[in-house]
């Protein structure tokens, strides 16, 4: 190999390295700050129950995201959260983000009702919710996952984007849905496989 191709082979495994290396550092620091979130969102970030969202392997761009919301009083919705985030600095959310994106997404068991999964699909469809959270619901960058999340928190979360206690430019959509109809999407995408 020549010297000029050599020092390019270098480079560019340097590149590969570094952030490579940077990046188990954050999940391992992430991991260590983020245990105390257990406590309300389960092992692993797989939340038990139906009312609180599952964070085991939700994206990391949607979640560094909310996070810094709930910080900075962003996102008043949630006073557990308000509070939770602000014992930690921006960069230490990244971490705990991350981390929890690290970990593998687990199907909520949630029961869900075949009669709704059938209109809240159509509804899906026509709305273009697949579209930005994905074919499964699986989520892309910052657009979350909602593919098998806990049924009660998707409910829940689509009221509030619907009163605007949560703001979201995309999701003020839902403003035009009836309980029902939210009912319905909850039901389809928490059984989603
Ligand atoms: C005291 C209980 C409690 C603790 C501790 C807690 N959370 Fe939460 N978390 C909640 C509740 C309740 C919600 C739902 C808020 C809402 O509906 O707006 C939530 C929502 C979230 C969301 C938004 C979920 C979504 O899908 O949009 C993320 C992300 C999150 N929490 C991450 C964390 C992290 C990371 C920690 C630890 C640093 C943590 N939480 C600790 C109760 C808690
Ligand atoms: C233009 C893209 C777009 C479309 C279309 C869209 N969403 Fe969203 N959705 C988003 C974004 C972005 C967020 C995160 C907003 C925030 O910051 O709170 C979100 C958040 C959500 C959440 C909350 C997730 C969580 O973990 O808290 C649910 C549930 C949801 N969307 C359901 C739907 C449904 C149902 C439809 C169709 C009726 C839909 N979305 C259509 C972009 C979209």
């Amino acid at each position: 190999m020549s010297i000029k191709k050599l020092l390019i082979t270098m480079a560019v495994a340097a590149v590969l390295i570094v952030p490579a290396a940077g990046f188990s550092d954050t999940i391992a620091e992430g991991e260590r700050l983020g245990k105390t979130c257990a406590g309300c969102h389960g092992t692993a970030g797989n939340t038990p129950g139906t009312y609180i969202g599952k964070i085991g392997g939700q994206n990391s761009a949607y979640m560094s995201k909310v996070l810094k919301e709930f910080s900075a009083d962003k996102r008043p919705a949630s006073v557990e959260m308000s509070i939770v985030a602000k014992g930690y600095s921006d960069i230490q959310l990244e971490s705990v983000a991350a981390y929890y994106a690290s970990l593998k997404w687990v199907n909520s068991d949630n029961p869900v009702d075949s009669k709704k999964i059938l209109a809240g699909k159509a509804m899906a469809s026509d709305n273009g919710c697949l579209d930005c959270h994905g074919i499964k619901g699986e989520g892309i960058g910052e657009f979350p996952r909602i593919g098998g999340q806990n049924k009660g928190y998707l409910y829940e979360v689509m009221k509030r984007y619907r009163s605007g206690d949560i703001s979201s430019d995309e999701m003020s959509m839902l403003s035009d849905f009836s309980d029902d109809q939210l009912d319905q999407l909850a039901n389809f995408f928490s059984g989603i496989r």
